[in-house]
């Protein structure tokens, strides 16, 4: 079984990152993904314990099943894959004595975006320390390392909250990759995560995604609606317009703010945007919209994945006054963009 396994893994992953992929041979290819590793996993996707959230005092963690689907993301998981490759090549480039070491939180119940990496490395170049606080996921992990029969890459597997996890000192990880987001980084813990983790990590790791940014959006329902009917439009998306940053999760503002971030009662400032009138009477709806640069030029576009899919605050052709909103991102176990609107 690790034998064939094993090879059918290595070709979905030599499609994968084949150059200029086709759009209906990369769904092929990841709905092939999605069977090898139920079947590898033996992850049963209707039981309802699968579907159980756990609530953590950082956000929500969700069930094997949502998880899994995860993987059926397109654009998300092919751009993170190819990211990820991306970044582990560099790092062995600069060092190619010693392996790149990965340290994934929040695997779900396959480690789906680093799982197809390791038919292209040896275990001497690439190394996972994989978190995950479920139970089941890690189940059906481990379920995953013995029959793909990658042991050889695992230099850790931890049953946790990594968003209060404490990396032991002798993990000298190269890369910090963390997908426990939803849209606006909405109700996961990736904030959390991301400041418990990457401040015990040495000042030169790579964090994947390098930034995530919210910011305030107007969208024009029928451009966008014209915009999106094109299949693999290259266009500029000019349907909505995008407020600066209303809050930014990369690399320097962690480093900047972690210290306070552990502070009993820390807030992230709250900030208010307006928009000019003319900006207003173009567009019909306003919303938070979620960039996403995963790594270097390999960025997620507004409307391309479900986590870049604007959340709607109001529909400006029935709230004539609104010009804008107060925002501040919230911490803890629910967290959030909170968003007031700015009336005139
Ligand atoms: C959105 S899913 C993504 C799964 C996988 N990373 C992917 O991209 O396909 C997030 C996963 O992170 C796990 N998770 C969420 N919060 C966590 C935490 N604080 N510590 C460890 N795992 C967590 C959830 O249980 C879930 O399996």
């Amino acid at each position: 079984m690790p034998t064939i396994a094993k090879k059918k893994l290595a070709e979905i992953t030599q499609n994968l990152l084949s150059e200029n992929i086709e759009n209906a041979f990369l769904k092929k290819t990841l709905e092939e993904l999605k069977l090898l590793l139920v079947e590898v996993s033996g992850l049963n996707q209707e039981a309802a314990v699968n579907s159980e959230n756990i609530f953590l005092s950082s956000g929500k963690a969700i069930g094997p099943k949502w998880a899994g689907m995860c993987l059926e993301d397109i654009p998300r998981t092919h751009k993170f894959i190819k990211a990820i490759q991306q970044a582990v090549q560099e790092t062995l480039k600069k060092n190619p004595q010693k392996p790149v070491t990965i340290l994934y939180a929040g695997t779900g119940p396959f480690a789906t975006l680093v799982l197809p990496l390791l038919s292209l490395y040896k275990p001497s170049e690439l190394q996972l320390i994989l978190l995950e606080v479920n139970t089941i996921s890690i189940e059906s992990l481990k379920r995953i390392i013995k029959g793909f029969d990658v042991f050889e890459y695992i230099k850790a597997i931890y049953h946790c909250d990594a968003s209060n996890f404490i990396v032991p000192s002798e993990f000298d990880a190269d890369i910090l990759l963390i997908e426990c987001m939803q849209h606006a980084l909405l109700r996961e813990p990736q904030v959390g995560i991301s400041y418990n983790l990457l401040p015990q990590m040495k000042k030169e790791a790579v964090l994947i995604p390098e930034e995530i940014s919210l910011h305030l959006a107007l969208i024009d329902t029928e451009k966008k609606d014209e915009y999106l009917a094109i299949e693999n439009n290259e266009e500029n998306r000019d349907y909505y317009k995008n407020s600066e940053a209303v809050f930014t999760l990369n690399k320097i503002e962690i480093i900047e703010n972690c210290t306070n971030f552990k502070k009993e009662g820390f807030q992230f400032p709250e900030k208010e945007t307006h928009f000019s009138e003319e900006q207003l009477s173009n567009h019909d709806l306003i919303g938070v919209s979620t960039e996403i640069t995963i790594f270097k030029n390999i960025s997620l576009n507004t409307d391309e994945s479900g986590l870049t899919v604007p959340l709607l605050l109001a529909d400006l052709n029935h709230d004539q006054s609104v010009i804008g909103a107060k925002t501040q991102y919230i911490v803890g176990s629910e967290p959030g963009l909170e968003a007031q609107l700015v009336r005139s």
